[in-house]
């Protein structure tokens, strides 16, 4: 590595880690190096890592000594936590301590933070728009990462909060893609009105990442959001249809019917649906697009992203299954 600038990468085999990686990876003279921290180095995304040059370090976030560990010497730290992997909003606020601390506890110049907005501040507690979760929160995977950022701030770490998007890969891995209805037609169905869903390739998310450590001192202390496009339900479903060459069309159902689909995370997707409806100038805002392509330039469209994955959408019948988001 000799003396390239260590970025350790969280969550490095997943889609932002492994964006990151990637990024880091593919601009061999930019002066960074990556360390990319998986709890398998056997894995096959691990190996391919490897392969493109990244140290690949064993590591569990949930165990605090090997993440202070893998963090030792590293420039720079990539921070993303795993909601989707325990349903936890406690869980997912203890692996952002334990990084908080590791990337305390390191020295490390340079924080990236991937974060979303704690929904509480526009819809409080006691607020009846949409129902409490969990005894607390009202869409418990953003809340949880919003109520995070103070772990990073209380710490004087030298962060960037970097507010994501709705991956487009939702529609390929989720079940969120087209599925045909009784009445033939395809479908995408989201609770959102006519309002707008900032959107993004999930791979711009590691670029824009990168795009952030590079300009160091320009984003310490500050947050970033990022988007690719801000599209209606009507708008994604034409640009489906023109790349699938069928017609898909938006299902605008309620938040209480999406609630009430019944798959493991309806109920937080619900209430986040609603939460980017009802709040779209203030969700779409914290995301300009303008931005977004300053920071990263080459930054997908939909329909750019569509266009080299679309025939990765898989066209089913049948209920919604979860996000990932
Ligand atoms: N889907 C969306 O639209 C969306 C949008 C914005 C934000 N998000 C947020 O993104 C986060 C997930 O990021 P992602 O999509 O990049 O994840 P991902 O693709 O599911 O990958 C997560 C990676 O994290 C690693 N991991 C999980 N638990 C770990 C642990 N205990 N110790 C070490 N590594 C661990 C796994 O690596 P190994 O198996 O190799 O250890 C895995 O490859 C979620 O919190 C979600 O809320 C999602």
């Amino acid at each position: 590595m000799g003396d390239k600038k260590i970025i350790a990468v969280t969550g490095a085999t997943g889609a932002q880690g492994g964006g990151v990686c990637r990024a880091i990876l593919k601009d061999a003279g930019g002066g960074y190096a990556v360390r990319a921290l998986t709890r398998n180095p056997g894995s096959d995304k691990a190996k391919e890592l490897k392969k493109l040059g990244a140290e690949v370090v064993e590591v569990d976030i949930d165990d605090a000594e090997s993440l202070k560990r893998a963090f030792r010497g590293a420039h720079g730290a990539f921070c993303v936590t795993f909601f989707w992997e325990h349903f936890s909003p406690e869980k997912e606020l203890a692996e952002a301590r334990n990084m908080a601390d590791a990337a305390k506890h390191a020295g490390v110049r340079h924080v990236i933070w991937s974060t979303l907005e704690d929904t509480r501040k526009w819809v409080p507690i006691g607020d009846r728009r949409m129902p409490t979760l969990m005894g607390k929160y009202k869409v418990p995977h953003f809340d949880a990462k919003g109520e995070a950022n103070r772990l990073f701030s209380e710490r004087d770490l030298p962060t960037t909060f970097l507010l994501t998007s709705f991956y487009w890969e939702n529609l390929i891995h989720f079940g969120m893609g087209p599925k045909r209805g009784e009445d033939g037609n395809l479908y995408i169905t989201f609770p959102m009105g006519d309002k707008k869903l900032p959107g993004i390739a999930s791979e711009d998310i590691g670029k824009s990442a990168y795009a952030i450590f590079r300009k160091g001192d320009d984003f310490i202390g500050k947050t970033v959001g990022i988007a690719g496009d801000h599209l209606t339900g009507d708008q994604m479903a034409a640009a489906l249809s023109k790349a699938l060459g069928q017609e898909v069309r938006y299902n605008a159902v309620s938040p209480e019917v999406y609630r009430g689909l019944g798959f493991p995370g309806a109920e937080d997707l619900g209430n986040m649906f609603q939460f980017k409806r009802d709040f779209e100038s203030d969700f779409c805002g914290a995301r300009s697009l303008g931005f977004s392509r300053t920071l990263n330039p080459s930054m997908q469209t939909f329909e750019s992203w569509l266009a080299e994955n679309g025939d990765r959408i898989p066209i089913e019948k049948g209920s919604l299954r979860a996000s990932g988001e």
